[in-house]
């Protein structure tokens, strides 16, 4: 199949975890030839793929970034703009998961870094390229969510709360751009094998009842979530917009 995107320009946030999504995204796009803007909180991380990829031929630049903040979120994309010329894909991902207990005990503070880093930063991003998008009235955003959003999960009310409120912004910008040619989706990950599994966000109980729902049996890989978010980036995808797309191994079957 032809996806037809070399030499197209994205930015991918959230990109920086040598076992994550992000990465695994931006390796994928990659390979079709996508002109990469690799941006995270964490600059070591994205260096070390930009230096990867660059190894590779490929080009890529990586750039660091608190996405709660919008003047750093505005630089990035100018200094995105000044090396590329424009952007035409943005890739969603980063966000903060950090097990705070429940609704009625978690701090305030931290609720709101929650929001600003999963709904926020989204928000921000989108903001800034959307005006590049139009210029040639062609652009792909895609936002990571979470299973999570739809049917609630112990410890992380902050983060599905974001995750809830991203799947709404997706069809917000969807509704917005569709006139323009930008498309607007989320993939609504189920339990992806990633480095959250071995950072203790989710006790080994936990994780246990988690897989007992996936009637797959298993979880899902960074690299099976790439290629379909590659297909969405790309003009194959041109007739969907708007959708959430639910990638779970069927752990939300039935609702
Ligand atoms: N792994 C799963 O099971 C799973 C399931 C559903 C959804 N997701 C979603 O997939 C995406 C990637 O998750 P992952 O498992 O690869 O986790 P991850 O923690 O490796 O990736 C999140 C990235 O966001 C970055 N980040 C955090 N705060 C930031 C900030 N203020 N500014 C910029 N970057 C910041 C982190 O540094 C990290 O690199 C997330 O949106 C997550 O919610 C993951």
């Amino acid at each position: 199949m032809e996806l037809d995107i070399k030499g197209k320009v994205a930015l991918v946030n959230g990109a920086a975890s040598e076992k994550g999504i992000g990465s695994a995204i931006a390796r994928a796009l990659a390979r079709e030839g996508v002109r990469l803007v690799l941006t995270d909180v964490l600059q070591e991380g994205v260096d070390s793929l930009a230096t990867e990829l660059g190894q590779q031929g490929k080009e890529a630049l990586a750039i660091g970034a608190d996405q709660t903040r919008h003047d750093e979120v505005r630089s990035v994309v100018e200094n995105a703009t000044d090396c590329f010329g424009s952007i035409d894909i943005l890739v969603n991902c980063a966000a903060l998961t950090s097990n705070l207990g429940s609704v009625a005990s978690m701090d305030p503070e931290r609720w709101r870094r929650e929001l600003d880093v999963s709904l926020t930063g989204p928000y921000l991003w989108s903001r800034e390229v959307i005006p590049l998008m139009r210029k040639k009235n062609w652009g792909r955003i895609v936002n990571i969510s979470s299973t999570n959003a739809v049917t609630g999960q112990p410890g992380v009310p902050g983060y599905v709360a974001a995750k809830g409120g991203l799947n709404s912004l997706t069809r917000q910008v969807a509704r917005e751009q569709a006139s323009r040619g930008i498309t607007c989706n989320a993939l609504v990950l189920g339990p992806i094998h990633t480095g959250i599994y071995d950072r203790g966000v989710f006790d080994e109980e936990t994780v246990q009842r988690m897989m007992e729902r996936v009637p797959l049996g298993r979880m899902g890989t960074p690299e099976e979530v790439a290629q379909l978010a590659t297909f969405i980036c790309s003009p194959l995808s041109g007739f969907m917009t708007g959708e959430l797309i639910t990638f779970d191994g069927g752990m939300t079957l039935g609702r």
